[in-house]
């Protein structure tokens, strides 16, 4: 008997996202690609899972000073949200009426609004209040069992307010139990003051801004909104080179509104995600494969905006990994519930169950480069698991819209237990 520190039993189903681990019924295409094993139990020691496999094996072999009963749900990796904008000041919901009686996110940036009200709110915000403001979203998204979250810049675009935001990324990583991974997007759009002389303001990102955030270590990847009303592919080729001489890993927001090359672009650098492709050529689609880019879909953005969903199944059938996230953000996604973009990826995106399922946790990790820390349940990575109140994870998407999270261990921590009662 081994000691370990904590052992999840009494699961219908543990999801290791590893088929090669699943004892499902060959027939039972979905519960294989999700790695299911019925009746599977998991130890977990020193915040690492120790080992994943059939309950009796583990309670054989295990004695642990605390137990969780899954009570016949679920018990799956934490879900990881690679794409988020949680950390900002205000509200739009005036604007978001606004979109709803017809106005257009491009219309509302152009006229000085949407994108560029959060960046006027975010300035003048204390730091403390930035964090402050943040704890609920984070509150909520772990409640829905999210483990992970990216969280990027972006409503700054100065010096001083790009690095307040991730400075409040920062603070809020050792504040509650969610992993934050931090992104800089400096360049998410040209600031109103510099709207005559755009290349100084990607002068100044390029030469000062980038240098300065990765000398502080308050960053991993870079992004850039390449989209209409926003930068061009020229711009978001010489940022992203400089983030990337900097060490930070190329993402970026391509073909929301207009496809402009993004994920041609982010594959040549070798870069993690390309993220929204609601517009994307074949030649997109085809370099994302070639190079092993992961797209980042984002459901709640095309409902919010009334947008086209871009097809998961395209990419997917083409053999691109595809994840999905909330976006959230107090524009174009203002939402916390990580399983319902899962649902609206299967439902509206036409991937299959067990491709949205991979879409919230193990491809997601790859989309933050994270693939050997998070997202399966598998020996040597970190402990992070959800307990969802269902007999069958299928029900994750059929029942939607509501959260079917019971406990959350977080980094083998158990982060919340009893939520959903
Ligand atoms: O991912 N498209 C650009 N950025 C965000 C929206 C940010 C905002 O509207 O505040 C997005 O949709
Ligand atoms: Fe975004």
């Amino acid at each position: 008997m081994k000691e370990v520190d904590l052992i999840v039993r009494g699961a219908a189903q543990v999801l290791t996202m590893e088929p090669a681990l699943s004892n499902a019924p060959e027939a039972d295409v979905d519960a294989r690609e999700v790695g299911a094993i019925f009746g599977g139990a998991i130890a977990v020691g020193g915040g690492r899972i120790v080992e994943v496999g059939a309950e009796e094996r583990i309670r054989d072999s295990y004695r642990a000073a605390e137990t969780i009963d899954a009570g016949g749900g679920v018990v799956c990796p934490g879900f990881v949200d690679p794409h988020t904008h949680a950390v900002f000041a205000g509200s739009r919901h005036v604007e978001f009426g606004m979109r709803m009686r017809g106005a257009t996110y491009l219309e509302i940036l152009a006229a000085g609004g949407g994108i560029h009200s959060t960046v006027s709110a975010t300035r003048t915000a204390p730091l403390d209040e930035l964090v402050a403001s943040a704890l609920p979203r984070l509150e909520r998204a772990l409640r829905f069992g999210v483990t992970t979250m990216e969280i990027k810049s972006g409503y700054g675009l100065d010096v001083e307010t790009e690095i307040k935001i991730l400075e409040a990324v920062r603070q809020l990583n050792g504040r509650q139990p969610i992993r934050l991974v931090p992104t800089f997007l400096g360049a998410h759009v040209v600031p109103r003051e510099y709207a005559s002389r755009r290349g100084e303001y990607v002068d100044l990102l390029v030469s000062a801004v980038i240098p300065e955030i990765a000398r502080r270590g308050l960053a991993v990847a870079c992004d850039v909104f390449l989209d209409r009303g926003a930068f061009d592919a020229a711009e978001a080729r010489a940022i992203l080179e400089a983030g990337l001489a900097h060490g930070l890993r190329p993402k970026i927001h391509a073909g929301q509104f207009t496809d402009l090359g993004g994920p041609e672009l982010v594959a040549e650098l070798g870069g993690l995600s390309a993220d929204h492709l609601e517009v994307i050529s074949d030649r997109g689609v085809t370099a994302m494969a070639a190079a092993g880019v992961t797209a980042v879909l984002l459901p709640g953005a095309a409902f919010s905006l009334r947008d086209e969903f871009p097809s998961g199944r395209r990419l997917a059938d083409a053999g691109v990994r595809v994840a999905l996230a909330t976006d959230d953000n107090p524009g174009s996604s203002r939402t916390e519930n990580l399983p319902l973009m899962a649902a609206m990826g299967a439902a509206r995106m036409g991937l299959t169950c067990a491709e949205a399922w991979r879409g919230v946790t193990v491809n997601a990790a790859a989309a933050l480069g994270l693939s050997d820390e998070t997202g399966r349940l598998v020996s040597g990575l970190r402990a992070d698991v959800a307990i969802l109140r269902i007999p069958d994870f299928r029900t994750l998407i059929y029942h939607f819209g509501v959260n079917h999270t019971a406990a959350v261990v977080a980094g083998g921590g158990v982060a919340t237990q009893g939520i959903a009662s």
